[in-house]
């Protein structure tokens, strides 16, 4: 993109382009890793009228330090993982990708580093905010080397180190004993190990949040904005030491969650059951269509999120992309050269997309 002369737009912002994948109108909308299953008519109740009670105080500002909510999360993360975290262990904000951006904002003085391919807002937010990001290796079938990291980690000296797990979007786990292991490393060389759990609730690994008590430079990233479905409301957070808490304090914007928002947050954390009950179909129709994949002599990477990556066809991504939203289903194309990326949909989506793909291929 060239921009006007006249606009003093920093240097290493010139050649972006803005991130996000296309908002298509579809049958099947399968390309951004949302859970398809909307608000139960009973959790919509709830939430309007909670909504409706801070409605009448929006003339005040939000309580700054979302203490209610950073204490609910808290319980909600003890609850399934025997941990004894408090509200000073949770900072959470405006969807995970602003937790990330305080994060570098905070802590990235120095370089960053992830191993890719991985969430590609690691490193654009790195660049957005002025911290240089290393691509650092994965092996040739997607999963994580812990010897690499090692050797990376130690030439590159990076203040933060992000690992994605279950990743995306290859939808593979890092081991907990390697999660374990990288946290010796990063505690030997210094610096935050950012484990970014996104799609955790979908997997049967241990979370990396039960080593946050003996390393407080581990960091824990969550969201609600898959496992919960509550993608619209934008709500992240991360779980961590409270000297990483207390910092986030210093870079976000006074403010920055507002009263909707926390109010309906809280709603959503009090109808938990009800919304990871979900977790448990949704894990079933992915292995389903790993099955389905299978069946059409496609490959698929061993997933423990809400997506699959495949590949295995003979025409380009790019096209086969274009040929199934022709056919009304929206995937995902994430820039690997003959992989895409599918989020489990409800049945009538994942049937959708097998009958597509079955007649193109
Ligand atoms: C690994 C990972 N982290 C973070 C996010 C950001 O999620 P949100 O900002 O909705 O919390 C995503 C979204 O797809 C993701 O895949």
């Amino acid at each position: 993109m060239s921009w006007p002369t006249w606009l003093p737009l920093r240097n290493d912002l010139q050649q972006l382009t803005p991130y996000g994948a296309p908002q298509l109108a579809s049958d099947a909308s399968m390309n951004t890793n949302e859970n398809p299953y909307p608000p139960s008519i009973e959790l919509q109740k709830a939430i309007t009228e909670a909504v409706g009670k801070v409605a009448g105080t929006l003339n005040r500002y939000p309580d700054r330090d979302a203490l209610k909510l950073r204490a609910g999360l808290s319980l909600y993360i003890n609850e399934g993982n025997s941990t004894e975290f408090g509200f000073e262990n949770i900072w959470a904000a405006n969807g995970s990708n602003e937790i990330i951006q305080s994060l570098f904002l905070a802590f990235g003085s120095g370089l960053a580093i992830g191993f890719t391919p991985s969430y590609s807002m690691h490193s654009i937010i790195a660049k957005v905010t002025g911290t240089k990001f290393i691509n650092g290796q994965r092996n040739t079938d997607f999963t994580f080397n812990l010897d690499i990291a090692t050797r990376e980690i130690f030439q590159h000296s990076p203040t933060l180190t992000f690992v994605t797990t279950p990743n995306n979007p290859t939808g593979d786990v890092i081991s907990f004993d390697d999660i374990k292991a990288l946290a010796e490393v990063v505690k030997i060389q210094g610096g935050l190990l950012i484990v970014d759990e996104a799609y955790s609730e979908f997997s049967s690994e241990k979370s990396a949040v039960t080593l946050i008590d003996k390393n407080p430079h581990v960091v824990v990233i969550r969201t609600m904005s898959k496992a919960f479905a509550f993608a619209g409301a934008r709500v992240g957070y991360l779980i961590a030491d409270s000297a990483v808490v207390d910092a986030m304090l210093l870079v976000r914007l006074p403010y920055h969650l507002s009263a909707i928002t926390q109010a309906a947050a809280l709603v959503a954390l009090d109808y938990r059951v009800q919304l990871l009950s979900n977790v448990e179909a949704l894990v079933a129709a992915r292995k389903e269509l790993e099955k389905s994949l299978m069946k059409l002599g496609l490959t698929t990477v061993p997933s423990e999120a809400n997506f699959i990556l495949f590949s295995g066809f003979t025409i380009s991504a790019p096209q086969l992309w274009a040929q199934l939203l022709e056919k009304g289903v929206l995937i995902r194309d994430v820039g690997l050269s003959s992989y895409l990326r599918v989020t489990v949909g409800n049945d009538a989506e994942n049937k959708t997309f097998i009958k597509a793909l079955t007649q193109i291929l």
